[in-house]
Formats: C-alpha cells, structure tokens, sequence
C-alpha cells in the first residue's frame, strides 16, 4: 500500500510531528485562549487542530467547516450539523431538536457515510439570531466537558451577505464562554487580518495569532524517508529535498508527489532524479485538464506573470528585473494582471511577491514552454 496521504486530515503515524507549534496550540487550549491560525493552503492547518486536540486528554473537538459557506443558513446549518455529529447523546440531541423546534428540525443517519445529520423545513429560512441559540447550546456542551472549538476557512464568513451581523454576534456569545477554547483557522491572510486585526471588526484583537508554515525539513525529510523504507523504497536525502523543493514545501503537496514517486518505482529499488521526473509527469497526466481550463480563463498578459513567478520565487514583482521577465512595459498593467490572479486564486501574495497556489502547475508551464 502506498505510505503516502495527501487531500486528508493525517494524524498518529501519518503526521509529521511538529513538537513547537503543537505545544503552543496545546498550551492555547488549556489556557482557554482563543487562537487565530494562518497559513497557506495545504500546509497542515486542520491537522494540525485535530492533533492537538487528541493529544490532550479529556478534551473534545468541534470542528466547523467554513469553506465556501454563502448565507445565515449554511452557517447555522453546519454549525447544527457539527453539534450532532459530535454530541451523539440522545438526550442532548433530544434538547437541541426541541430548542430549535421553530427550524421543524429531523434527524437521521446519512445512509452514505453513516453520520448523524439533521435537515430542516427548507421553507424556513435561519436568521442571523439563530447563531445565538447555537453558541448556547456549544455553551451547554462546555459546560460538561473540556471543549475546543474549531471554526476552520473562518475567512469565508465574509462571504455571508449578512458578514458584520454574522461576525457581531458570534463575537458576543464567544467572548463570555470562558471555559471553551475558539480556535479559528484560515488561509486567505488578508481576510485573516482582516477579522482580527483591524480596529473595526468585531474579532479585534480577541485571539492571539499563530502562523502555521511549512514543516521543519530537520523532522520532514526523516519521516519521509521512513514512509519510504516502509514500503520498501530506498531515497537520500539529497532526492527528498529536491522533492519538498519542486512541491513547493508545502506538505499537501511533498506528500502528493512522494506517492506518485513511489507509485513509480518498485520494491527494493533506489529512488533516483529520473523517478522524480516520472512522479511529476503522473502529477501533470493527472491535472492537465484543470491546468488547461485555467488557461482558458486567463488572458496571455496574466499568462505571462504566471510564468515569469514560476520561473522566479523572490523577485520583486514591480522591479525591472521582473517587467524584463514578462515583457510587460508597465507596471500598471502587471498590477492589474495579479491582482486578477489572485481574485481567481490561481496565485497568493508570499513574503511581497506572489505564489502559485498550486507549484506543480508553475512546473507544467515550464515543463511545456509557455
Ligand atoms: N504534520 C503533517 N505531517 C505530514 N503531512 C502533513 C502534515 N500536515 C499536513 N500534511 C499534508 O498536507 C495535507 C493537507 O493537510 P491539511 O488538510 O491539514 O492542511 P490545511 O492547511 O488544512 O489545507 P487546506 O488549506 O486545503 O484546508 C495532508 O493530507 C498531508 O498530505
Ligand atoms: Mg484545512
């Protein structure tokens, strides 16, 4: 079996320890103090969340998915959803049905994937007041256990319509919940920022921040090299760092890479820089298709920045040296090209330049010419 996971929460052996940032996440919950986490995307954010949580004893875990949420309603409805899933008691879900009487609330069990879920009268639309009896009822859960609650894409709250109301009144349920830990986690930094940092949001200053980057080559190369040998594959450290480096040391992406290198060699052999190359072009036959529909999507100015970043990973993006590159005359017109690249998330701002979010489609490009 392949030793690799990629697109999935890891945890026990499948997660590479990072000792520092688990004892501050470990140390922030015990304290009850609330946490924002950023980090870029596929960098080990949620498992970061759920391993600190089962590392502490007597602690339980509520996460709540906020990627893509859109209205009142999806919030309040996966915030319900993650409360049946995790507190499977039937009194207290007995309780939360009656508390939420006015929503003509029914559970069942997902014939699927087995978990409880609760679905309501859709002609009944949830309104931003229901957050309130939500948070009570987490307040509830609290108060009978050691909890954290985990609110992961935090940012995509902003997405809601009715976001500053949104964002107000979890703020005024959550500031008197002293005995729950609120972790929030997010990848998109300005949005981040954003809710937490600037003066006028309701999540000033309420949490202390905790940046998640890549994973200590000094831990990640070693466990990388083990997940190998375990299956039977043998790599120096001199391949696995050029791996790490062509993903971009992100480890979503370290670990994507290393299944399809192992993918390409067999038992007992040596992995080499031809099966590095074998791995990426499996990586590239696999997405072409997304990489071409993106093509489409852009127009051949913004083409060119994307492959002037690829090419370079610290140049200042309005220097010379980079308007060279491109062979774009203004600086204007490249400010524009990125900024529409980043509205289409095809790249992130990174330490004053820009990044592709995805390295692997940077390789593509170059790899083919463009
Ligand atoms: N500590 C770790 N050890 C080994 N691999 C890891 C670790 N953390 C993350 N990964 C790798 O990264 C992938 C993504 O992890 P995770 O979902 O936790 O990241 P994330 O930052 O929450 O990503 P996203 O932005 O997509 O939500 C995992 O499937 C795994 O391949
Ligand atoms: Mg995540």
């Amino acid at each position: 079996m392949n030793p690799f996971r990629y697109g999935q929460v890891v945890s026990k052996g499948d997660f590479c320890s990072r000792p520092l940032l688990l004892k501050q996440l470990m140390t922030f919950a015990e304290s009850g103090q609330n946490v924002f986490l950023q980090g870029e995307r596929r960098i080990g954010k949620t498992s970061l969340i759920h391993e600190a949580v089962r590392k502490l004893s007597g602690y339980k875990l509520l996460y709540i998915d906020l990627l893509e949420v859109k209205t009142i309603d999806d919030l309040c409805r996966r915030m319900i959803t993650s409360i049946v899933r995790m507190e499977q008691k039937a009194a207290f879900q007995k309780k939360l049905l009656s508390s939420l009487a006015h929503l003509r609330p029914s559970l069942s069990i997902d014939p699927v994937t087995g978990f409880p879920t609760v679905s309501f009268d859709s002609r009944i639309g949830m309104k931003p007041d229901t957050i309130e009896g939500i948070l009570d009822l987490i307040a509830e859960l609290g108060g009978k256990r050691k909890l954290v609650v985990a609110f992961d894409e935090f940012q995509d709250v902003l997405n809601i319509r009715e976001s500053d109301r949104a964002l107000a009144l979890l703020r005024s349920r959550i500031q008197f919940q002293n005995n729950i830990t609120y972790f929030f986690a997010g990848s998109v930094r300005n949005q981040m920022n954003g809710i937490f940092t600037d003066p006028s949001s309701p999540f000033f200053k309420s949490a202390a921040s905790l940046e998640v980057g890549p994973i200590d080559g000094k831990t990640f190369v070693p466990f990388l090299k083990k997940k190998f040998a375990s299956g039977e594959r043998k790599i120096s450290i001199g391949i696995v760092g050029e791996a790490i480096g062509m993903a971009g040391n992100i480890p979503g992406d370290v670990q994507e890479l290393c299944a399809c290198i192992f993918d390409a060699t067999s038992s007992g052999e040596s992995v080499t820089g031809e099966h590095l190359a074998v791995g990426l072009n499996m990586i590239f036959a696999r997405e072409r298709k997304a990489y071409e529909a993106t093509l489409i999507s852009i127009t051949g100015l913004q083409l060119r920045c994307l492959v002037a970043l690829s090419e370079t990973d610290s140049v200042k993006v309005l220097s010379s040296e980079f308007l060279e590159k491109t062979g774009i005359r203004t600086a204007s017109s490249v400010q524009a090209a990125l900024k529409r690249l980043v509205k289409l998330k095809i790249i992130y701002r990174h330490k004053g330049t820009y990044r592709l979010a995805n390295p692997f489609f940077g390789s593509w490009l170059i790899w083919n010419g463009f």
